[in-house]
């Protein structure tokens, strides 16, 4: 598993930027937007290409590479990972929606899926699974779960932020899915909100706190 914190200036500028205190959901919509732009193109850095040959300006052929094999499935998990559907899509434009929500059952603590709307040829695919937080893990792990019996075998994971608990329990389980994120931070605190972190993202995404 390769876990990667962007160090990239732009993308710890917007963080820091993201991480004040009483910042209107629009400025938290557009820097999260941001943020996952530049995740992307982090995260897709590696993906394979090959050549192709096109009818250029003047009507020579010219060799040109574009992105081979698979395709990509962006993978928001509600209602939070909305939030960074529009950057990532703004990068990958062509890429279809497998849309995931959870739930904690009340008994068993473990979460249920509610939703899931996954593309048909979700197994012949790369996933981009997105969301703001990876906290405890739960929801991802859940989510790559149902994404691998659904034969999907290429999977990675985008976050804002992520907690060194949540990215260490995706480890033990899914050692196969990468992860990028702007941070990983210090820890969870005793309500599983992530610290430093950023809050309860859906609520700034939603205007909803
Ligand atoms: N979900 C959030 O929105 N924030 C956290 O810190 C943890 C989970």
């Amino acid at each position: 598993m390769t876990v990667k914190a962007i160090q990239h200036p732009l993308v710890q500028h917007k963080l820091g930027l993201l991480r004040q205190k009483d910042l209107s959901s629009k400025d938290f919509r557009e820097l999260a937007s941001e943020v996952s732009n530049l995740l992307t193109y982090e995260a897709t850095r590696d993906l394979a290409t090959e050549t192709a040959e096109i009818k250029s300006w003047n009507s020579s052929i010219i060799k040109t590479n574009k992105i081979k094999g698979k395709k990509i499935t962006i993978v928001p998990i509600l209602r939070a990972g909305l939030g960074m559907l529009d950057g990532v899509l703004k990068l990958i434009p062509n890429a279809k929606i497998s849309v995931v929500g959870l739930y904690r059952d009340e008994e068993t603590l473990q979460p249920v899926a509610y939703f899931d709307k996954v593309v048909k040829d979700v197994s012949d695919r790369t996933a981009l699974i997105v969301d703001p937080m990876l906290a405890t893990g739960g929801t991802l792990i859940a989510t790559i779960d149902l994404l691998k019996q659904k034969g999907c075998t290429n999977i990675m994971g985008l976050f804002l932020v992520a907690a060194p608990e949540g990215i260490k329990a995706v480890q033990e389980i899914h050692p196969d899915v990468d992860i990028y994120t702007a941070a990983i931070d210090e820890c969870l605190n005793e309500k599983g909100y992530i610290l430093p972190g950023l809050g309860d993202a859906g609520d700034k995404i939603f205007g909803t706190r």
